[in-house]
């Protein structure tokens, strides 16, 4: 049995959001930082168009964003939230500046440089910092790089947190986190790793889904954790399809940027006839509920495999500048953006709803935060507004910070009992869980998906209930992998989101219904809080 590892802070996850909170909390507390692969692989990582940041002082501008934040959130919105986290966005961009980030930027018409500001669906106006069309990946290795140079800071890659450990499991009477027991994908053993606090900083659940836009690693582990260690999850119906994932047999998870549409790019037809001004007077530039469904209906109603994005239109060194990663990328494949249109569908995305937690990032339970994709702080309400999520990321690091810093990190942690194997063995049967996992995915795309009913809804919950016994048998029999892991967390989402849109009768922002097909105005809009079971 491994030796149990103590650190003053457990991060799970080397995101945005885990790695800014690693770097704040270093110069006085041990943080680890866990990743169940390399570190780079998370959605912070694959973000195109930006941040969106208020940089000048004035406050229309800060109204403004609020404004537009809270419009696209469809009426779910928390308006304390999302001012708090609009009126941190100068300071956020300031810390990346000091882990070394580089922006892009342009000459203004004194001939100096300035940050180069984005547009995309939702904004009214442009004010989205970016590096290109990689935001992510420069945030990504610039965060990594300082984190690998702290002495504070150990990383432990190919670390895949299994469950939290809290004092009530151990039948402690106080309810507080103590830590985690991980897998390390490496030497396949769970060592128990304890911490006076835990972060999940685990992103997404958007793996539920058959078609997404996320790396793998989004199974929504953070939210099957919190939930099974008993903090309560909110607005998971509110599940964020991207208009514009790329449509091609060879690489069918590839974004292609909101910010091309921010630049005059026009979604149109296989005749070439455009169709958003259909919809929505704002076009191409309604929030993303609104630009996905349309994409969906105009699928549906013609019986087309995809729709088309063009920004041909613009000057081939302007798109070549401004989209070289997405200009590359489609060329390899032989779609030349600077000629041709680009086929695209919507996409999972984004999970607006998670791991309920306060204005600090603090949950349920003491001594656990949750920060990221993988919380619900009540920003983006039932429809995130594009570039708000790494925004978020960086504010709520700032926060937790703030509330870590203040405390005495010194309790002693009892000792915990290790992980128990003895009542389990090898698995034989890898099938079944590819199996299982690729049921899972198809009937949540087909069920749960952009438009939803009852009757399809309740046939996905059919589904799941046999899914999940399977599960948890299997899970009780054999010894963990990831993939295991992955698919018991999986299930809990799917569950989850289920259950909230069943519990919806309305539809609004991303949630879309055929039963209940207008938002209900007889009643103020409420938040779906999920409550787990108590043992
Ligand atoms: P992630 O960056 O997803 O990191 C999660 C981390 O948790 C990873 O390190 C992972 O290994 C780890 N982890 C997960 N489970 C476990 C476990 N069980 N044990 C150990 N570690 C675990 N948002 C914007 O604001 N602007 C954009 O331009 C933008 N573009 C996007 C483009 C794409 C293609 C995608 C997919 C998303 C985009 N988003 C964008 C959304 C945004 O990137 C994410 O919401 C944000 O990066 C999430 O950051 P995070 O730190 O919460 O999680
Ligand atoms: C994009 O570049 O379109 C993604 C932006 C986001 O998801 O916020």
């Amino acid at each position: 049995m491994s030796k149990q590892q103590s650190y003053d802070v457990l991060i799970i996850g080397s995101g945005g959001a885990g790695l800014s909170l690693a770097l704040k909390l270093a110069d006085q507390h041990q943080v680890a930082v866990l990743s169940k692969f390399a570190l780079t692989e998370g959605s912070t990582f694959y973000a195109q168009g930006g941040i969106s940041a208020v940089l000048d002082s004035q406050q229309t501008s800060i109204e403004s964003h609020i404004q537009d934040t809270i419009n696209s959130g469809a009426g779910l919105c928390d308006p304390d939230i999302v001012r708090l986290t609009v009126e941190y966005g100068k300071q956020s961009i300031d810390f990346l500046h000091q882990q070394g980030m580089q922006f892009s930027e342009r000459k203004n018409k004194k001939g100096e440089s300035e940050l180069h500001l984005n547009q995309e669906g939702g904004h009214s106006e442009r004010r989205i910092v970016h590096h290109a069309d990689a935001t992510g990946k420069t945030l990504s290795l610039s965060l990594i790089d300082k984190a690998k140079q702290h002495p504070n800071i150990t990383l432990l890659e190919h670390h895949n947190a299994v469950d939290l450990i809290t004092a009530g499991k151990l039948g402690l009477k106080q309810q507080r986190v103590l830590g985690a027991y991980v897998l390390d994908t490496y030497s396949k053993q769970v060592k128990t790793i304890t911490a006076n606090i835990v972060a999940l900083a685990t992103g997404g659940a958007n793996k539920v889904y058959l078609y997404t836009t996320n790396p793998h690693i989004s199974s929504g582990d953070g939210i099957a954790l919190a939930w099974r260690a008993g903090c309560r999850i909110a607005n998971m119906e509110f599940m964020q399809f991207h208009p514009t994932c790329l449509y091609h047999p060879d690489n069918n998870s590839f974004l292609i940027s909101e910010a091309v549409r921010g630049e005059g790019g026009k979604l149109i037809l296989p005749d070439g006839s455009a169709f958003m001004h259909h919809y929505d007077a704002r076009a191409e530039l309604a929030p993303r509920d609104i630009v996905a469904r349309a994409i969906d209906h105009q699928i549906k109603k013609h019986g087309i495999d995809c729709v088309y994005l063009d920004i041909s239109h613009k000057p081939a060194d302007f798109i070549k500048s401004h989209f070289p990663s997405i200009y590359q990328q489609c060329l390899d494949l032989n779609i030349d953006i600077t000629t041709s249109p680009i086929p695209v569908v919507p996409a999972a995305h984004y999970t607006c709803g998670g791991v309920m937690t306060d204005e600090y990032a603090r949950t349920d339970i003491q001594g656990l935060y949750a920060l990221g994709e993988v919380a619900h702080t009540g920003l983006h309400g039932a429809n995130r507004m594009a570039s708000n999520s790494l925004l978020e990321c960086l504010v709520f690091a700032q926060r937790a910070s703030e509330d870590i810093l203040r405390q005495n990190l010194n309790h002693p942690l009892p000792n915990i009992t290790g992980w128990d194997e003895s009542q389990v063995v090898d698995s034989e049967e890898a099938v079944m869980i590819a199996h299982n996992w690729d049921e899972l995915r198809r009937f949540m795309w087909d069920y749960v998906g952009i438009v939803r009913s009852t009757k399809r809804l309740k046939r996905a919950e059919h589904r799941l209930e046999l899914l999940k016994n399977e599960i948890a048998d299997y899970y009780h029999h054999y010894r963990i992998s990831s993939d295991l892991l992955e698919l018991r967390n999986l299930v809990i989402v799917a569950d989850l989101i289920i259950r909230s849109a069943l519990a919806r009768k309305e539809s609004r922002g991303l949630h879309y219904t055929q039963d209940y097909p207008d938002l209900d105005k007889t009643h103020h809009a409420e938040n779906t809080i999920l409550i787990p079971p108590q043992d």
